[in-house]
Formats: structure tokens, C-alpha cells, sequence
């Protein structure tokens, strides 16, 4: 059986700890962003401290064939992609229509269509194993709408939308799809997605708790995982019952500069 995982945004902060995590535990890995070096500095740690096999393919997410890329790459490799790790994805603060539509469009592509892509491409060949772990992950931020990074929740909302859908396909086969909604994280998300000064962030969660978390929940094959039991309450017994006005009040607050 092989061990093989492809982690998306495997370049920093959530993608790169669970390549680590991966990769101690024995697993070879395929580590997929932009940032050339940063990806091979990281096989080159890998390969050394744990002896495992690292593959870098670089590869804007953004781009509407990079998942056709990424995917005839591996298969001129001979890599069979047996865990499937979609983490890459960005946020961008402001008011939507004071945004750069682009930026916002670009987000769509990697945080959904990218994903949804990837999902398709590699699902082929675990159908045909019957065996596979997918992983993506989403946010809390998917739980409700988003003022001030009205672009950015939706897009979460897609995945956890998404992802728990086609785990009930599954269901039965040798496959699972887990959804790994974390609440804030200390990363480079918060500089990418123009968030310094969120108050929000304050008190984040490490990279290395969130990805074991995530990759943990995906191993026992896990439907929705929120990293923290208080938001995971929050999201789930007392939002739901909010009247939505206050909702929307409350979450726009939350995503406020100081
Ligand atoms: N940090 C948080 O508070 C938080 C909370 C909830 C959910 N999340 C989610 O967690 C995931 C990982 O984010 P993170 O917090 O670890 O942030 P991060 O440190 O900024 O990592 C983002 C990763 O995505 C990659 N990426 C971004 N745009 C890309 C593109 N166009 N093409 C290829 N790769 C791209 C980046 O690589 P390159 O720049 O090298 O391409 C990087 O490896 C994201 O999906 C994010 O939405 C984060």
C-alpha cells in the first residue's frame, strides 16, 4: 500500500507542517505552491531528517490548467497520489466593491476551482484502488457569511459544502473526504490577505497544532473538523440560532482593523 501525499501550499504554514507530519510518519510527499525555493528547502529537510521521498512541483494555483499540470506531472513521475491534501488558498480583506476584482477572481480559482479540480483528477485513480484520503482545507469562516471578506467565506463555504458531499459518495468505499475548518492561525495568511490589525488574530492557533489536528481528523476519516472545541460550540449550537442580521453584525466586527 503506498503513502504518498500531495499537499497543496506546502510552502508555509498549515501545508508545510502537515508535509512534516507526513513525512514522520513515514509518508513520501508531493509539495505543490509557487515558492520555488522555499519548496525545495523543505524536500531537502524532509529527505534528511526522515528518509522519505519528496517531489516539488511548482505551480501557480491560480492558473486555470494548473491542475492538468500538476497532474500529468505526477503521473510522468509514476507518483500515485494516495492522500490528497488541498490547502492552499488565501483570503483578502475590504469591502467587495472597493476590491480588485482579480484578486477576488484569482481567490475563486484557488480556494474552489483549483480544489474541485484536483478532487476530480486524483478521486480516478482511488475509485480504481478503492483507497484514498482527501483532505481540503476550509475555515471556520465557512460556517457563516463574511462582511469585509465577503469573497473569502464564500469560497470556504464551497469547500466544506463540497467536500462533505462527495464524502457521502463515498461512504461505503475504501475513501474518505474530511474538511479541516480552522478558527485563526498564526501564518502567513494574515500578511497575504492584507489582515494585519485584525484583532481576530490575536490570540491564533500554531500551524503545527492546526495541521496535526487536520491530518489526524483525516486519518480516522473524520466528516468536519474545527480545531478549537469553543468555536466548534459557537458554530454549531449557538450561530445557528442567531437571527441573521446579528449574525452578520457580529462577524463583520470580527473582521474589523483596529
Ligand atoms: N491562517 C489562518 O488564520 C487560516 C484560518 C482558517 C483557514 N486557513 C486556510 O488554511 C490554508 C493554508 O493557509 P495558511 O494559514 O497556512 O497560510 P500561508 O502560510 O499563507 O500558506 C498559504 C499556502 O498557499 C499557497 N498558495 C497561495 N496562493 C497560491 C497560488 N496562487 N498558487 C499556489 N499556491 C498558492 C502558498 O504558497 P506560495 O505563496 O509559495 O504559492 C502557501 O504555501 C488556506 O486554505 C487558508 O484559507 C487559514
Amino acid at each position: 500500500m503506498g503513502n504518498t501525499a500531495l499537499i497543496t501550499g506546502a510552502s508555509s504554514g498549515i501545508g508545510a507542517e502537515m508535509a512534516r507530519y507526513h513525512a514522520e510518519k513515514g509518508g513520501d510527499v508531493v509539495l505543490v505552491a509557487r515558492s520555488f525555493e522555499k519548496l525545495h528547502a523543505l524536500k531537502s529537510e524532509l529527505e534528511l531528517a526522515h528518509g522519505i521521498k519528496a517531489a516539488v512541483i511548482t505551480a501557480d494555483l491560480a492558473q486555470p490548467d494548473a491542475a492538468d499540470s500538476i497532474f500529468s506531472e505526477t503521473e510522468k513521475k509514476g507518483l500515485q497520489i494516495d492522500v490528497l491534501i488541498n490547502n492552499a488558498g488565501f483570503g483578502g480583506h475590504g469591502k467587495f466593491h472597493e476590491r480588485d476584482l482579480a484578486k477576488d477572481k484569482a481567490m475563486m480559482q484557488v480556494n474552489m476551482v483549483t480544489l474541485v479540480n484536483l478532487t476530480h483528477l486524483y478521486l480516478q485513480g482511488m475509485v480504481e484502488r478503492n483507497q484514498g484520503k482527501i483532505l481540503n482545507v476550509a475555515s471556520t469562516a465557512g460556517f457563516m457569511p463574511g462582511p469585509l471578506q465577503a469573497v473569502y467565506y464564500a469560497t470556504k463555504s464551497f469547500v466544506i459544502s463540497f467536500s462533505q458531499a462527495i464524502a457521502q459518495e463515498l461512504e461505503g468505499t475504501g475513501i474518505t473526504s474530511t474538511v479541516l475548518c480552522p478558527g485563526t492561525v498564526a501564518t502567513g495568511f494574515v500578511t497575504a490577505g492584507d489582515l494585519d490589525g485584525v484583532k481576530a488574530w490575536d490570540n491564533a492557533a500554531t500551524p503545527q497544532s492546526v495541521a496535526k489536528c487536520g491530518y489526524d481528523a483525516m486519518v480516522k476519516g473524520d466528516l468536519v473538523k474545527i480545531n478549537e472545541k469553543g468555536l466548534d460550540f459557537m458554530l454549531n449550537w449557538v450561530i445557528p440560532f442567531m437571527p441573521r442580521k446579528s449574525v452578520l453584525k457580529m462577524s463583520q466586527k470580527f473582521m474589523e482593523k483596529e
